[in-house]
């Protein structure tokens, strides 16, 4: 049974959900971006449930979330001390002590050597591991009572949208996890940038919610991520599906709602599209920005994102989700610049499109 409580209005859940992490159990919990799926990261077999409710492969390695008690700009030695980072070359210990100071708690992952106590299952055989600290209340206290950092996923099922929901949470995990925390609609709703330390310069492996901009200002220029450059036209003969994957959401269909999802270049071809499609017998869902809203109007079902990127960075799971209950065949979405945070969203939106 999974129990569901309201953090917000319940304190004490927290510290309920806190003793199920200690005992091996599985809380869900919000963080700034998604809601994550927790176990204690130290226990081998509490993380083993994880993959198991997720339906994830055993080759997609988990980001260990850490506590503010071992925070400032020394958690990073805190964590190699702790065993939870292996040893660090002296310049990746002053990259990452430069961005945990300027960017944590956020939404910044960083990938650093792994410390002996992170078991493999973790980190999916690697001798790397992804850490950050998330800037949640409800997270962070989580963390700090559990007395253990928390191994989490998305708490989607494998290859799914992102929750950025407690029901969203349950829609795809209800009975097969301990606990959910509410924790209200997540404020980024875009997950963390994956920024791999171990490469010089260090390159992002997932563009999300820290942009690019952000963190060349704190640490200079970053490498090109060749691999997801190397599927800019498509599926990637490249990419194994059997091996650790190097970078998140290089699997063929990742962020993918169930429906098929097609990204149109201009509202003009979003609505010839739509047309086109629906003449072929196919119902078509719009996921569309305010500025579309004129020209788009009865041509239901429509879910609108909002009027920045920051608020279609917000809105794009529950859209996509949305438009999936709602049984459309295709969800037509225009194209976002992939600038600032709209490099994290038109990487959502192109793996999500991936042909089947
Ligand atoms: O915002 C987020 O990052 C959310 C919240 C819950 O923190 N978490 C999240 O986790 O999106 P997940 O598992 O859905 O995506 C994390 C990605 C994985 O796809 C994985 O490939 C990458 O981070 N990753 C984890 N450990 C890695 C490692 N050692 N080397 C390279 N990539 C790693
Ligand atoms: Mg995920």
């Amino acid at each position: 049974m999974t129990r569901v409580f309201d953090a917000r209005a319940e304190p004490a859940a927290i510290a309920f959900a806190a003793d199920v992490i200690r005992q091996g159990g599985l809380v869900a919990f919000p963080t700034e971006t998604v809601y994550g799926l927790g176990a204690n990261a130290l226990d081998a077999d509490a993380v083993a449930k994880v993959f198991s409710a997720k339906q994830r492969l055993l080759n997609d390695p988990l980001i260990v979330h850490i506590g503010a008690a071992n925070g400032g700009p020394d958690c990073i030695a805190a964590l190699v001390e702790q065993s939870i980072l292996g040893a660090l070359s002296t310049d990746q210990e002053a990259i990452a002590r430069k961005l945990a100071r300027a960017f944590w708690p956020g939404p910044l992952t960083l990938v650093l050597p792994r410390g002996q106590r992170i078991p493999l299952i973790v980190t999916a055989g690697q001798d790397t591991v992804a850490v950050r600290m998330p800037n949640h209340p409800i997270a962070l206290e989580l963390i700090r009572r559990s007395g253990a950092p928390i191994a989490a996923p998305s708490a989607n099922r494998f290859g799914h949208v992102s929750p950025t929901t407690a029901q969203h949470v349950l829609d795809d995990l209800a009975g097969r996890i301990d606990v959910v925390l509410d924790g209200g609609p997540t404020p980024i709703g875009i997950e963390s940038t994956v920024l791999d330390l171990t490469e010089t310069p260090p390159m992002i492996l997932r563009p999300g919610g820290l942009v690019r901009a952000q963190i060349e200002a704190v640490i200079g220029p970053l490498r090109d991520c060749a691999a997801n450059r190397a599927l800019d036209g498509g599926d990637s003969p490249a990419v194994d599906e059997a091996r650790p994957q190097p970078s998140p959401g290089l699997l063929s269909r990742h962020y993918a709602p169930r429906a098929e999802l097609r990204v149109a270049r201009t509202t003009a071809e979003l609505i010839e599209t739509r047309r086109a499609l629906m003449s072929r017998g196919l119902s078509v869902g719009l996921l569309i920005t305010d500025a579309q809203q004129a020209d788009c109007a009865g041509l239901a079902p429509v879910f609108t994102l909002g009027y920045d990127l920051e608020s279609v960075g917000r809105n794009l799971y529950a859209g996509l989700r949305a438009l999936d209950s709602a049984g459309v065949d295709v969800i037509l979405v225009s194209e976002v610049e992939a600038q600032g945070l709209g490099e994290a969203i038109a990487d959502r939106l192109r793996h999500g499109s991936r042909r089947r």
